[in-house]
């Protein structure tokens, strides 16, 4: 629970008005304002939620300054090198590392659901065959309501847990669903058999015609890929599905939610537009070309994989990600891409140009992401229902988190409006 020993003073049109302040186990105290507008009648203004701290989490925790992520304390670091996928997400559903006999149980549920409903593939074949796989991802996901009946109460905390399991557990099958029939090949169905990282890499690139044995180099940076992109605090695409579930939808209508926010660039879509971005800058030479105009406040173009919102020192997910991509690409024989090294360069230019370093900005997690999942043999549509795989478990952590808090309410912010005040309609002869 926080400290609430301190409180704040907001002074307004001559009377002061005593806020409580909430000090957590770590971070930032938060002033409580839930109060303000009946004591005081005003709003307080915070478009993008910049200093806004919407819910309060056990979950995930963001030190923006040292670079630190941690999952119910442990750090993304050492959960990415000593951890695996399946464990990160009980860590996240449940709060704790789970004994040998619980990630054993753990893993066969998750393992047992992987299957879709059969009819779900006539959804698939609905969408042309160069829809967006993310396109395909949100419809899917959505219809799974329409499937799974008997986990979509929300006040039973037993089909509450049915319904997590089945979503981490699904996703994959549909993201590698989608793939397949964006290449006209038929869908692969999962093997319990295998691993979860291992089963998503085999749905998505072995065909009828020959066996497919599994690298264990690209399972081992699938599943670690996966790791570093299971949750991260309040984000866009978690904040999206927190608010549709405040309205008591359904997980699988919140987490279709979730991911259509994530498909846009400035979030989930970075990876995809970041390897874009490196292709299109071509050779190093061209990287100063590309850094002015980042610059260039009359130039749309941004860095993309560059900047976050929370991260003023370095993304740490970013520094494993690096790692990574020198291991498989070494382990591949392709050490020389010259995307990776086009990157590489990119990132040394940018981070000694006094403006990148001013603004705070140097690669987040999708910069090199997108590197790893090109050498896999991903196409880049790929790289944000990936990122929406791994993000689900997040996304279902925070969704179980909230709507299991009795006091928690329906979101709906307020506004500043500038807009006309009241007028009389005017008859079309009179205008
Ligand atoms: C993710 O929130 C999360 O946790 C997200 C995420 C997760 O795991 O869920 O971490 C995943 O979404 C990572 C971010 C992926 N997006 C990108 O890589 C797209 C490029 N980055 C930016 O669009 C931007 O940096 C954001 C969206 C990530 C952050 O934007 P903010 O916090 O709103 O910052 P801002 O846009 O106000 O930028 C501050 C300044 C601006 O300059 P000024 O107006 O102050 O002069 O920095 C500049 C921006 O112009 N800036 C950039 C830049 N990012 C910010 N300039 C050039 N290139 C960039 N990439």
């Amino acid at each position: 629970m926080a400290d609430d020993s301190k409180s704040a003073k907001l002074i307004y049109d001559g009377a002061e008005y005593d806020l409580p302040v909430h000090s957590p186990t770590a971070g930032p105290d938060v002033v409580d304002i839930r109060k303000l507008y009946a004591q005081a009648g005003v709003f307080t203004y915070d478009p993008g939620f910049t200093s806004t701290a919407a819910c309060d989490s056990t979950i995930t925790f963001i030190d923006g300054e040292k670079g630190e992520l941690l999952h119910r304390g442990y750090p993304i670091d050492q959960l990415a090198s000593k951890s695996h996928f399946l464990e990160v997400c009980y860590l996240l559903l449940y709060g704790e590392l789970p004994t040998a006999e619980q990630i054993e149980d753990f893993e066969f549920r998750v393992t047992n659901h992987t299957m879709l409903h059969e009819q779900m593939q006539y959804f698939f074949r609905g969408f042309r065959r160069d829809a967006h796989p993310m396109a395909v991802m949100v419809g899917v996901v959505g219809a799974m309501s329409a499937f799974y009946h008997d986990s979509t109460d929300i006040s039973d905390p037993w089909q509450r847990e049915v319904a997590s399991i089945r979503l981490i557990a699904k996703m994959p099958t549909i993201a590698a669903w989608a793939y397949k029939y964006s290449i006209g090949q038929p869908f692969v169905y999962p093997r319990n058999d295998m691993d979860y990282a291992s089963n998503f890499l085999r749905m998505c690139f072995s065909v009828p015609a020959e066996d497919y044995v599994v690298n264990p180099i690209l399972s081992r940076a699938m599943d670690r890929i996966f790791t570093l992109h299971a949750d991260h605090e309040q984000n866009a695409s978690t904040s999206t599905v927190r608010l549709a579930s405040s309205s008591g939808a359904n997980p699988f209508a919140c987490v279709a939610a979730g991911i259509a926010c994530l498909w846009g660039p400035a979030h989930g879509g970075a990876n995809q537009a970041c390897l874009e971005m490196l292709r299109e800058i071509g050779t190093p030479d061209q990287i100063p070309e590309y850094i002015e105009r980042a610059k260039d406040k009359n130039d749309p173009f941004r860095l993309m994989g560059f900047g976050h919102r929370v991260y003023k020192n370095h993304d740490p997910r970013a520094t494993v990600m690096k790692q990574s991509a020198d291991e498989v690409l070494e382990l591949l024989g392709i050490e020389n891409n010259p995307t990776l090294q086009t990157a590489k360069e990119l990132e040394r230019i940018a981070l000694e140009d006094d403006y990148f370093r001013e603004k705070k900005l140097f690669p987040n997690v999708d910069f090199y992401s997108g590197i790893i999942l090109d050498a896999m043999g991903f196409p880049q549509s790929m790289f944000t229902p990936i990122f929406a795989v791994a993000r689900t478990v997040g996304w279902i952590s925070q969704w179980k988190e909230q709507i299991s808090d009795p006091q928690h309410k329906i979101g709906r912010p307020r506004q500043l409006y500038l807009g006309e005040t009241y007028r009389d309609y005017v008859d079309v002869e009179n205008r």
